[in-house]
């Protein structure tokens, strides 16, 4: 059978540093509540670099950790909720810089699960033979679709891209289990309208939309605790594994209280799970991606530990995959 595997990560960050005590020049808020209420210590925020910008650098900097040339991939799946545009996709605007001529290209709209769902998909491509080598890129402009007069939102999130390269190998290592699953039902909880529905033939021209993210935070919280358990034992069922096999968990970074309750939940210790929401807040659908370059680049991760990626969003959407990191 044929497996994937990560043969490289890549970010990208804006230079900007936004800090807590910046915010509460802006808006009624304190380093205090942001820090004790969600771990949180500053965020970069784009100046000048759109979506398509960060994806490009991050992708770009996951082939040179790869080792290959834009030349050999086969598909470029890029999960974002802030694209450039609708239409061309972020994807196909990266494939073009990137010079990636045979690959096909596409956006992912999961929210801060993208990450992981884009991974999922890129799997089974490469499972199925469709595909060999794919890059798979999370990337937020997220200060675009914040109202920076709420301070209930806009003090969480951050802009930055995270991207990983997969490969098909016929050792039996990589991407050992996943699970997704979605709640439609519960779409209220995270939002950001798109544009509405006004043509000529529309009788009623009152439609007006927020063009903002719109949050039932303390819903989010408790929705993202139970799912974080939830999947991170469905992934260790389903590859067969159990709680101290694994050496990291990877979760989405939104909040350090959700990543504290969680590991409680899930009877892992706290220090498995990788925290750099205090540097970058919550960048959506780049967390995951970002922070698994960190650990590269910091070389946490050694061939054969094994780590699990989870995420949650809007949607709502969750999944989780579990690495045989090579
Ligand atoms: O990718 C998923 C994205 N979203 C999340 O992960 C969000 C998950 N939820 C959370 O992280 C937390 O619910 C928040 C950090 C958003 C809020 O924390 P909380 O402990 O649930 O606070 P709260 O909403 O209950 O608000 C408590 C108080 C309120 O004031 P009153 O009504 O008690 O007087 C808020 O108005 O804190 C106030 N508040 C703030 N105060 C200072 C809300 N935001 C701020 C702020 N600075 N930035």
């Amino acid at each position: 059978m044929r497996h994937a595997t990560i043969i490289g990560t890549g970010r990208c960050l804006p230079e900007q540093v936004i800090t807590n005590n910046d915010l509460a020049s802006i808006v009624e808020t304190s380093d205090e509540w942001i820090t004790s209420r969600t771990g949180i210590k500053q965020r970069r925020i784009s100046t000048g670099e759109n979506t398509s910008d960060l994806a490009y650098k991050a992708g770009l900097r996951a082939l040179e950790r790869a080792g290959i040339g834009a030349d050999v991939l086969d598909l470029i799946i890029c999960a974002t909720i802030t694209p450039d545009s609708f239409m061309p996709s972020v994807a196909c605007m990266v494939q073009d810089r990137l010079g990636a001529k045979k690959a096909a290209a596409f956006d992912l709209s999961a929210a801060c699960t993208g990450l992981v769902y884009g991974m999922a998909v890129a799997t089974s491509f490469i499972e199925s033979g469709m595909f060999q080598t794919i890059l798979v890129i999370g990337a937020e402009t997220l200060s675009k679709v914040m109202d920076w007069t709420d301070r209930g939102t806009c003090v969480l999130f951050g802009d930055g891209a995270g991207a990983v390269v997969l490969q098909a190998s016929e050792q039996k290592q990589g991407i050992r289990s996943m699970h997704m699953i979605s709640d439609g039902s519960k779409q209220d909880y995270l939002s950001l309208s798109a544009l509405p529905l006004l043509n000529p033939f529309v009788e009623s021209g009152e439609q007006k939309i927020t063009p903002y993210i719109s949050m039932k935070g303390q819903e989010v919280f408790k929705f993202a605790v139970r799912t974080i358990n939830d999947l991170i034992q469905k992934v260790l069922a389903k590859a067969e594994l159990k709680e101290d096999d694994i050496k990291y968990v990877v979760a989405h970074q939104a909040n350090y209280r959700i990543i504290e309750q969680a590991a409680k939940f899930a009877g892992i210790a706290l220090d498995k799970f990788f925290v750099n929401l205090d540097l970058y807040g919550n960048t959506s659908a780049a967390t995951i991606g970002i922070a698994l370059d960190e650990m590269n680049e910091k070389k946490l991760l050694e061939p054969g530990d094994k780590i699990i990626l989870v995420g949650f969003g809007g949607g709502m959407t969750s999944g989780a995959i579990l690495v045989d990191w090579t």
